[in-house]
């Protein structure tokens, strides 16, 4: 699983490492501007909850 970023909509809210902190790093901008972010076995779930707290819904779940 890894998670897809839609990277030029970050609006830079912060919740996805709020939730996951050791899913995303943010850049010194604070925006999410990683296009894809691979999920470790066992923190799908985490990933879950970090791809619906994006208030922008930048972020989606690919199961690749
Ligand atoms: Fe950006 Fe959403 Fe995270 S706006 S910083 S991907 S919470």
């Amino acid at each position: 699983m890894k998670v897809l970023v839609d990277v030029a909509k970050c609006q830079g809210h912060a919740r996805c490492v709020a939730v996951a902190p050791d899913l995303f790093t943010l850049n010194p901008d604070g925006y999410n501007d990683q296009p894809e972010w691979p999920v470790p076995e066992g923190q799908e779930a985490l990933a879950r909850r970090a791809v619906n707290a994006c208030p922008e819904r930048v972020l989606r779940l690919s199961e690749d």
